[in-house]
């Protein structure tokens, strides 16, 4: 429990709740401007091929119908850029820009119409002819082209892992474990579908829009539509989920600018569901070999870890499995190699934990049959092989309480009642029990940030910071850590993120939101303090201050960068591409750390899996949001739960595209799935080498995990050691 400086509790609900609960508050997609007009993509149904012939005219018949907008009409954009090459949209390449098909369901036409239901009608009637060609669709798909990551992307970050020689220890140990783990594609699908409300005033472009990054929107934009920066504003108060999805450019953002420049009049685009599985980032297929190697007491010598990921044709989505895969444990002995296999499909991306997640299957799943190799209890290996050195640089771990996590999660779960043996905990009905558990990590980034902080004569305080709200409560801990430093009420804190018309908006993704945001917003305190000539510490009678500086409001801005990063990054930022520092920063290496204790049972006629009981124990440095933390872990949890036992994008070998693109095919978890009581814990110990307030990132890391002590706990419960996910009834028929 956070406390003012007064002594005085701050309360913990999400400042935003009571507008979420009673719809108050307004999403991108609910603005309607006045004579705003609706707009709906046609999309190609082939997955790779051109465009021989483009018939819209049934589509521009349909009344209502204002504008089609097709590469033959010549929208005149150009490509945002990738994300990670340097430039701003979740892939390279723009739709409607030439004749060219990428992948099933790339958008072939823009149809703008007074209602939506017109604009539906007219896509509907857009019809294309193709000259289609043979398209690659999964990992071992003809014409699938595999490149190593390392020559193909010559970054330093994505150079495979080596320490010492893993390949000759491996062979020499007592203990070796060989598996191989197959992960199938998933979707984000936030509530929230992607959306565009574009409107020009003058020669402004005006675009509500939920994202993770409007700086990199309202930048991208500019270069897209040939225009200056300064002319483009992003609002993006409040996004309704976005797990990666949100976290760049769309490329239709740019087209529904263009249709409302034409038309002179604001255009509203909603994606249907089944478009956000097509023309989004998403979780790519990856296949996973892990080698490991012990000695007979389970102490970890060697691991040889190999990855295959899905990309894009059109660009190189990286991989970073191996950088928690050798971190999790003091492996003296680690070479990693990543692999980038091109195919047919947009561009995949970050989905929340997206190299974590899958890493953490595969190697927490190879660690649990080290552990029966051996004959070693999964808990006590697991922290005989506990490191304070990162074991890649050598230099410490800011803060690691994983073994804390392990030992306390074990006590609350009660571990010690555990029998070892697979298929040894029966309940009466013949129902198997089963114990699982496994570690998780994440790193800890920082990116640059700017915040202001500006006091009225009233004392009322407007904080703006670098950072977007999508639900994980950035908002919130940014309102207590204002009200808990300066002693007032949080109802006279307003706090602006996620708008370009503000400080700089950086990309908030890979857990580094608050971490990157707070830390710069301590410091505007701290000199907002300076300005108002008050002490350093303790409460603040603010109107008083002001009034005692002739009652004119007093606005200090700070500017921060992370351990080591160098003052470049600043101006990075505000040209909206990604200026992130770590988790190697230059004296110690910063991840974020959690167990998780599960326990499945498993019908023993239908074989049907549930989760009855979760325990997690998670180390993010200090918390200072203490209701949305524990929501963030549960919901973590929640997800891994639904990425183990149910949820996979079904790809079609035939004709291309996603087939199960609805929330009825496409299953997540409901409450009906989830019986289980998930008790969340915290170690709540300040990182005070990272930054001021000593907090690490949450987000990621409380899904981390997740999917192996779920597939431990089937093992156990069973004695099937499942590798591929989902795990599905005929695994354990
Ligand atoms: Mo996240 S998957 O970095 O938004």
């Amino acid at each position: 429990m956070t406390t003012t400086t007064t002594g005085a509790a701050v309360p913990t609900e999400r400042v935003d709740a009571h507008a979420k609960v009673t719809g108050a508050l307004r999403y991108g997609a609910d603005r309607n401007p006045l004579g705003v007009l609706h707009a709906a993509f046609a999309i190609a149904r082939v997955p790779k091929g051109r465009i021989a012939r483009l018939d819209i005219a049934n589509a521009e018949a349909v009344p209502g119908v204002r504008l089609v907008l097709t590469h033959e009409s010549d929208p005149g954009v150009k490509s945002g850029g990738f994300i990670m090459g340097g430039g701003y949209g979740f892939q390279s390449r723009q739709p409607l820009t030439d004749d060219r098909i990428a992948y099933w369901g790339q958008p072939i036409a823009l149809v703008v119409a007074d209602t939506l239901v017109a604009a539906n009608e007219a896509a509907a009637l857009v019809e294309a002819v193709y000259e289609t060609e043979d398209s690659s669709l999964d990992l071992d798909a003809p014409g699938a082209e595999t490149l190593v990551q390392a020559e193909a992307i010559p970054l330093p970050f994505l150079a495979d892992v080596v320490i010492g020689d893993a390949d000759t220890v491996l062979g020499e140990c007592a203990v070796q474990v060989d598996s191989v783990f197959d992960l199938p594609v998933q979707h984000q699908n936030p509530m929230e579908l992607i959306h565009t409300v574009v409107e020009w005033r003058g020669d402004t472009l005006v675009v509500h829009e939920g994202t993770q990054n409007s700086g990199a929107v309202r930048n991208g934009l500019a270069t897209q539509l040939g225009i200056d920066p300064a002319q483009v504003e992003v609002i993006s108060p409040s996004a309704g989920g976005a797990f990666g999805q949100k976290n760049s450019l769309q490329p239709h953002t740019c087209l529904a600018a263009v249709a409302a420049r034409r038309l002179d009049r604001p255009v509203k685009l909603v994606l249907t569901r089944e478009q956000c599985f097509h023309a989004a980032s998403f979780r790519p297929l990856s296949r996973h070999r892990v080698r490991l190697g012990a000695d007979a007491a389970g102490v970890l010598r060697a691991a040889v870890y190999e990855i295959d990921q899905q990309t894009s044709r059109h660009d190189l989505f990286p991989a970073t499995y191996t950088d928690i895969a050798s971190r999790l444990y003091g492996i003296p002995h680690f070479r990693g190699r990543q692999r980038l296999v091109r195919t047919d499909v947009q561009t995949p991306g970050y989905m929340r934990a997206p190299h974590e997640h899958p890493a953490a299957f595969a190697i927490e799943s190879a660690v649990d049959e080290v552990a029966y190799a051996a004959g070693i209890d999964p808990v006590a290996l697991r922290l005989a092989n506990d490191t304070a050195t990162d074991p890649v640089t050598g230099h410490p771990f800011s803060s690691r309480y994983l073994a804390e996590c392990l030992r306390r999660g074990a006590d609350r779960f009660g571990w010690s009642r555990r029998s070892p043996e697979p298929g040894s905990m029966r309940a009466a009905d013949g129902t198997e029990i089963g114990w699982g558990v496994a570690g998780g990590a994440y790193p800890a980034h920082t990116v640059a940030a700017v915040a202001r902080a500006r006091v009225e004569a009233d004392g009322t305080v407007r904080v703006e910071a670098g950072g977007h709200e999508m639900g994980q409560g950035i908002r919130t801990a940014i309102v207590r850590t204002v009200a808990a430093d300066l002693g007032i009420p949080t109802d006279t804190i307003t706090v602006v993120v996620g708008d370009t018309r503000s400080v700089p908006q950086h990309l908030t993704a890979g857990s580094w939101g608050t971490a990157s945001a707070l830390p710069v917003v301590v410091d505007a305190l701290a000199e907002l303090r300076r300005e108002l000539g008050v002490p350093a510490q303790g409460p603040v009678d603010l109107a008083a201050a002001v009034a005692a500086l002739g009652g004119a409001p007093v606005e200090v801005e700070t500017t921060r960068t992370a351990p080591g990063q160098p003052p470049e990054s600043l101006d990075q930022l505000r040209r909206g591409l990604v200026a992130l520092a770590g988790p190697e920063y230059p004296q110690f290496s910063s991840y974020s750390w959690i167990a998780h204790f599960v326990e499945v049972r498993i019908e023993a006629t239908t074989r049907r899996v549930r989760v009855s009981r979760v325990v997690s124990v998670a180390d993010c440095g200090r918390v200072v949001s203490p209701r949305t933390a524990e929501s963030q872990v549960r919901g973590g949890v929640v997800w891994g739960i639904g990425a183990t036992l149910r949820e996979a994008t079904e790809v079609d070998p035939r004709y291309g595209g996603f087939l199960n693109t609805s929330l009825e095919e496409y299953p997540v978890p409901v409450n009906a799935d989830l019986l289980a009581d998930i008790h969340v814990e915290f170690i709540d110990e300040p990182d005070s080498l990272l930054n001021g307030p000593g907090v690490k990132g949450l987000g990621e890391v409380s899904m981390v995990g997740v999917a192996p002590a779920v597939a431990n706990a089937v093992f156990h419960a069973t004695g099937h050691r499942i590798r591929r996910l989902p795990i599905r009834l005929e695994d354990l028929l």
